[in-house]
């Protein structure tokens, strides 16, 4: 009889001690922790962002050297081929710029695939699949799709040097700058290629109604 009172006694002794041991090495692992990761700056995630842009607009000036290389082969006026080949030689020096400022910042150059760059030359890839070859109508396709990529590089060099110069790094932004540029210089040409030779030209094909004869015809 005795011995059956005292088991229990002890069983509850030893269930009571256990969870304090517990709770104070939980607290000490979180505050551990804390020191271990502080919380980064504003200015660190800013600076991270600037980097991981880089990133993506070098991916997407590599990638456009190749689109421009197909772009060069299927244009048909002798004009736009040589735009594109112009263009191609100024994207050379945009990848070794931004190696520059990779280098200013200590950096690897690394790619990082940009989907909108992606996505704009496949819909150029579109256009040469969807229009005859050797018409101006295919022409007048590729500098549309030339003209939304040279769209989207001013959006982002322009936005890359503002926040350069928020980061405090003139020198960067100034090198930046010469980019935005080239690009804006190189809408513009395409611009005036559609405007003065290649819509003329496509509107006056032969005989038959031309792409914007149709479209005309179509409105009203
Ligand atoms: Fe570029
Ligand atoms: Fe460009």
């Amino acid at each position: 009889m005795p011995t059956v009172k005292k088991s229990p006694t002890s069983k509850k002794k030893t269930v009571t001690k256990q969870p304090p041991v517990v709770k104070k090495v939980a607290q000490k692992k979180t505050t551990a922790a804390k020191k271990i990761a502080p919380k980064p700056s504003d200015k660190d995630l800013l600076a991270n962002f600037f980097l991981d842009e880089l990133k993506d607009i070098y991916w997407a000036e590599k990638h456009l050297i190749k689109a421009l290389i197909k772009m060069e082969k299927n244009a048909t006026a002798s004009a736009l081929k040589e735009a594109f080949a112009n263009h191609r030689g100024v994207t050379e020096g945009h990848i070794t710029r931004l190696e520059d400022v990779f280098g200013l910042l200590k950096q690897k150059p690394i790619a990082k695939k940009c989907e909108a760059m992606a996505g704009i030359t496949k819909e150029g890839d579109d256009i040469i699949e969807e229009t005859p070859k050797g018409t101006e109508t295919r022409d007048v396709g590729l500098i549309f799709a030339a003209q939304k990529v040279e769209h989207y590089e001013i959006a982002t060099y322009g936005s890359l040097a503002e926040l350069a110069r928020t980061l405090g790094l003139q020198n960067v932004s100034e090198i930046l700058e010469e980019t935005l540029a080239e690009e804006k210089q190189a809408d513009e040409e395409l611009s005036k290629l559609a405007v003065r030779s290649i819509n003329e030209e496509a509107s006056h094909e032969e005989e038959k109604p031309g792409f914007f004869e149709r479209i005309a015809n179509m409105i009203g």
